[in-house]
């Protein structure tokens, strides 16, 4: 069945064909055939098709990619964020809470959960999403964190290597053993993804090597959390490693920045984290102008930031972080596509899934320009 889209103001295409960044054209119109873009172009031109979706003049921008994200848990941390707030600095050692109550869930209160949440972000125009696991930290509960993410999306991360759990505090060393051992064998057939958590208080750059590669022997491409609470190296781990993306990357060396420059390392700004944590944020300005390909995520977990809405982290990349509307937007989009090594999503073009965004506004610089106000009209 093939739907016309027509009447749209402003179209968002991504199509690096036509231009840099987001690639707009005005007066549009799109037709999709069994959910695939059949073609695009001025709406005068619009071939007939069997249904017709009008887009009411207004701005039409491709789905939300949200690149990283944490579902898959039990209870929140509403307390740890309040303590936060009246001056305790966020460490990592929170994850341990999330940890105990997530081992005392069922599989049913988990995929409801999870649900949840993706239900928030399908309303706030996400339309891909990554999740990992990373709460169980056991064998059994790891696998069954992925099974749980694996029936919401593709793209399902590993992340046995979040912290040392409390029955391996004395042995991190056995506890890697593990992670790149029998936890392995029994994720690596739920997930696409490994990623591991290098940073003060999870792991070093030897132990991320270590299970970095141990995931990619398997098949599964890399991924990694560095520069959240400090300089490692571990941005530089993911470029040497080829990984499709570095997360968090608050605090980078000339040598990291240098180094993401060179590679093909796309590097993923979570800017509801430093709302939530009151860190500085990410120059992504810097990484901008070095050349450096950004991508904006939620990061969306019950400690360092308990947001879904990728608007929300738009908002903040262009306040905070030194981004234009334009560049926030592509990072929101084809940027979490290019962090996930997707062709599919993250643009509008003929051949890419058909997941649109039909915004209450005639341009997407309302997405910053009105922070907190609901703008996504139809998610398509
Ligand atoms: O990406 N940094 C590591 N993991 C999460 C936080 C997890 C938590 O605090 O529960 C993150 O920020
Ligand atoms: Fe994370």
């Amino acid at each position: 069945m093939s739907i016309l889209i027509d009447d749209i103001g402003l179209l968002v295409t991504n199509d690096p064909e036509r231009g840099p960044l987001t690639a707009e054209r005005r007066d549009a119109a799109v037709i999709v055939d069994d959910g695939v873009i059949a073609w695009v172009g001025d709406r005068v031109d619009a071939p007939a098709a069997d249904e017709r979706i009008d887009a009411g003049g207004r701005c039409v921008i491709p789905g939300f990619v949200d690149s990283h994200s944490h579902l898959v848990f039990a209870g929140d941390r509403s307390e740890e964020f309040a303590a936060r707030m009246s001056g305790h600095p966020y460490t990592a050692g929170g994850i341990r809470r999330t940890v105990a109550l997530t081992r005392e869930a069922t599989d049913a209160e988990l995929a409801a959960n999870t649900a949840r949440l993706v239900a928030e972000m399908r309303a706030q125009g996400t339309t891909t999403v990554e999740i990992k696991g990373g709460y169980g930290l056991t064998v059994d509960d790891e696998a069954r964190s992925l099974m749980v993410a694996g029936s919401f999306t593709a793209e399902t991360t590993y992340l046995g290597a979040h912290v040392v759990p409390p029955e391996f505090a004395g042995d991190p060393a056995g506890y890697v053993e593990l992670v790149t051992g029998a936890m392995l064998d029994a994720c690596a057939p739920h997930a696409r993804w490994v990623d591991a958590f290098c940073d003060d208080g999870a792991f070093d750059v030897d132990q991320a090597r270590s299970i970095l590669t141990a995931g990619q022997a398997r098949g599964l491409g890399a991924r990694l959390h560095a520069g959240q609470l400090g300089e490692s190296g571990g941005v530089r781990l993911a470029v040497e490693l080829g990984a499709a993306s570095v997360d968090h990357c608050t605090f980078l060396n000339e040598a990291d920045v240098d180094a993401l420059a060179a590679g093909s390392t796309v590097a993923t700004l979570l800017p509801g984290v430093e709302f939530s944590t009151r860190q500085p944020y990410p120059d992504a300005r810097r990484l901008l102008d070095a050349g450096v390909t950004v991508a904006i995520a939620t990061d969306c977990n019950p400690g360092s930031s308990f947001t879904s809405s990728m608007p929300f982290c738009v908002a903040l990349a262009v306040r905070e972080m030194g981004m234009t509307p334009a560049e926030a937007l592509w990072a929101a989009t084809a940027g979490g596509a290019q962090a996930l090594w997707r062709h599919d999503v993250g643009r509008v073009a003929v051949g890419a899934r058909a997941d649109f965004v039909v915004l209450d506004a005639p341009s997407y610089v309302h997405l910053a320009y009105r922070p907190g106000v609901p703008l996504v009209a139809r998610v398509i």
